[in-house]
């Protein structure tokens, strides 16, 4: 059966899916989108993402109501099950509209609604023995808190980190590290986890935030300050956390600083308890 795909409001054959030659997505990166997680057939935290979908909307000054909100949640949930997806994950994208390129916009343009299905297998693997990551300047821009389709900073941090053999690239500004390319990062010291505060220098993930609450479950204090490079030498443990990546450890740091690390006991803590979320969510509670 051929795969469908959302277009605007409508569920139709992805080979029939058309763009405007004039989107602004494609002259600008003019654009916002969410990537959510299913599980069992079951998506994780669509409320969370649909919430920051519609603030990166309004940080944007892209027209998104609640009730566009809701709307989109109900057609991605239907497109998921045309596609019979069961594990994966579902892409949205939402650009200001299709207009004749000017940088000056304009406020009554159509926002572009589209959506498609991926099957993914959950990384086994990497939540297991751990991932190198490459440490690298964050040359993005100062808005990284809205997750915006103009991702030049972060792909070309990734290619960077796949030609030294690193699964994913760490960012830092000067001294002080901001997230990965398309995660977040955290640290342990001491029983205490680390983590860049959410602010515009970083995406507020919304595996981060989940992870937060389990940390304060597990009566974890956490320290929300930028992590100095120079104290990636001394952590305990290291690991990233994304909607693809769930919670992955971080075995070794390359690039910038070389440092090597060990799986911890905290982050096999905080694993445990996603996979418990997982769990629920394939259950469909
Ligand atoms: N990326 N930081 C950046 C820059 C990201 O691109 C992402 C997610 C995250 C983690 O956010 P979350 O936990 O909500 O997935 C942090 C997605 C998965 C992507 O672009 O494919």
């Amino acid at each position: 059966m051929a795969e469908k795909v959302l277009m605007g409001k409508e569920i139709i054959a992805r080979n029939e899916a058309m763009f405007s030659f004039d989107d602004r997505s494609m002259y600008f990166g003019d654009g916002i989108y969410e990537v959510v997680r299913i599980y069992g057939g079951h998506p994780y935290q669509m409320e969370m993402h649909m919430q920051r979908l519609q603030r990166s909307a309004e940080e944007m000054d892209i027209p998104f109501s609640t009730e566009d909100k809701q709307t989109l949640s109900a057609s991605l949930n239907e497109l998921k099950n045309e596609n019979h997806l069961q594990e994966g994950i579902l892409y949205v994208q939402v650009s200001r509209g299709a207009a004749e390129r000017n940088h000056l916009y304009e406020r009554h343009e159509e926002p572009v609604v589209f959506a498609f299905t991926k099957e993914m297998p959950r990384p086994l693997d990497q939540l297991q023995s751990g991932i190198a990551v490459y440490l690298t300047e964050d040359e993005r821009w100062l808005r990284c808190d809205i997750k915006s389709v103009n991702l030049l900073g972060n792909v070309l941090a990734k290619r960077k980190a796949a030609d030294h053999d690193c699964q994913e690239a760490v960012l830092h500004r000067g001294n002080e590290v901001t997230e990965g390319s398309s995660s977040n990062l955290f640290i342990v010291k001491d029983n205490e986890l680390q983590t860049h505060p959410a602010t515009n220098l970083i995406l507020n993930g919304i595996t981060r935030q989940v992870v937060l609450e389990y940390a304060e479950q597990l009566g974890k204090s956490v320290r929300y300050d930028p992590i100095d490079i120079e104290d990636l030498a001394g952590a305990d443990e290291a690991f990233i956390t994304s909607t693809t990546n769930e919670v992955t450890p971080i075995t070794e740091f390359r690039g910038t600083k070389h440092v090597q690390l060990k799986v911890g006991e905290i982050t096999k803590q905080l694993q445990e308890r996603f996979e418990d979320d997982v769990k629920k969510t394939e259950s469909g509670t």
